[in-house]
């Protein structure tokens, strides 16, 4: 009889459905595909599938719990991934690594070591692997989003979004003075660099009501702005490269770009982007003395008022989710795209790194990392809480990241 110690059902389910995300994603794959790299700056794919299990194994098998080793050449193949600035790709050949069934065996075997084990992990390194897990659902479909169309193939069904051209009104909204908490409160679930929850003056600033769209950044680019990575040129029209097939340019839908792009379109129109904080007004400050959890004042991450948590694929209209607002009016401050803002990627005060992850955050304290906030279509809604933070180079242009003006 085992003396184990059952794990908390609801772990156990977050778990399976976090690796429910992930091994749907390779089956989206042609076969070829696997050994390919469809983003210069990432590995290629065979490492994620790798990987996912890897993690989970080295920090709550191995050092959590002390597990011997079964495999350690392919612990440490599958350790960690890239992040090398723009242009430097690696250098490895498809021969340099396992065959896929190889890589299947090692994650069968680590998945039935860790179900048997759960029950004795720390409940903090259990929330980690799953929001670990969860965070490469998201990278990984950005990775597979850059691969040919003819490399992979739509899951069944996968419903067609409808899109619209009609003009929006281009409404700044005005938010007053106030507070706004950023981070997260000790004891509650969060990743190190959401520590220590704080308060922040925010002065007054006019902020857009909608994320720029498609339309809108078109302008920029008929003026001479470089056009988005997620756009590609079919005679003298843009299409917008969906994940599994090219439309044409959903005028309304947001336009993903990149921190300089969005930047540079700020500049442009004599506005800028949003800082963190003043993000954290629009989304969870109200009116009166009264904060909310989500933007759009509920207890809980409510799917039906937002594009997140794996409901679609590619992005719908800046319009589409009206009950989605903030208690300012503020469209799609969550979901539908990650929101670029003006601030740095660093530490808040009281940081203290995890002792057993001790690069995750603290390596991206560079000054070249900077801060998203809000969810994309491909967001688990786990990270929809107010204290999550997300970082990307400027450069890098594979993110489903969208952006709004400020004026201040
Ligand atoms: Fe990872």
């Amino acid at each position: 009889m085992s003396t184990t110690p059952a794990p908390p059902r609801v772990l156990c389910d977050l778990m399976e459905f976090a690796r429910a995300r992930t091994d749907e994603l390779f089956t989206l794959l042609a076969p070829q595909a696997i050994y390919t790299r469809p983003v210069p700056e990432r590995h290629r794919l065979i490492f994620y599938l790798g990987h996912l299990e890897a993690f989970d194994w080295n920090l709550v098998c191995r050092q959590s719990l002390g597990v011997p080793s079964f495999h350690p050449q392919l612990d440490k193949l599958f350790e960690f991934g890239i992040d090398p600035p723009v242009g430097k790709a690696a250098e490895d050949q498809p021969a340099d690594w396992p065959a896929v069934e190889e890589v299947l065996n090692y994650n069968r075997r680590v998945r039935q070591i860790i179900d048997d084990s759960l029950g004795q992990a720390p409940e903090q390194l259990v929330h980690v692997a799953i929001e670990h897990r969860l965070m490469h659902a998201e990278t990984f479909a950005y990775l597979i989003h850059n691969l040919p169309y003819d490399q992979k193939c739509a899951p069944q069904p996968n419903a067609q979004l409808n899109y619209h051209n009609h003009p929006l009104a281009a409404a700044m909204i005005e938010i007053p003075a106030g507070c706004a908490t950023l981070g997260q409160k000790a004891g509650q679930l969060g990743w190190d660099n959401e520590f220590d929850e704080h308060q922040v003056h925010v002065p007054a600033f006019a902020v857009s009501k909608y994320k720029i769209t498609n339309g809108d950044y078109l302008k920029f680019v008929d003026a001479g702005g470089p056009p988005p990575h997620f756009w590609t040129r079919h005679g003298d029209k843009w299409l917008y490269r969906g994940m599994f097939a090219a439309i044409p340019l959903p005028l309304n839908a947001p336009a993903y770009v990149t921190h300089r792009q969005a930047t540079a379109y700020a500049r442009w129109a004599g506005k800028d982007l949003l800082t963190e904080a003043q993000y954290h007004r629009a989304a969870y400050e109200t009116p009166e003395p009264q904060e909310r959890p989500y933007a759009w004042g509920t207890s809980v991450p409510d799917k039906t008022r937002g594009n997140f948590d794996f409901q679609h694929w590619d992005p719908v209209d800046v319009d589409a989710t009206p009950r989605g607002d903030s208690a300012w009016g503020v469209s799609q401050l969550a979901g539908n795209g990650w929101e670029w803002t003006s601030s740095a990627f660093g530490p808040f005060p009281g940081f203290e790194p995890f002792p057993f992850y001790l690069g995750y955050s603290k390596n991206f304290f560079d000054e070249e990392h900077y801060v998203m906030k809000g969810a994309s279509p491909r967001t688990a809604s786990c990270f929809l809480r107010r204290s999550f933070r997300n970082w990307f180079r400027p450069d890098y242009p594979h993110v489903y990241a969208s952006f709004r003006l400020t004026e201040n």
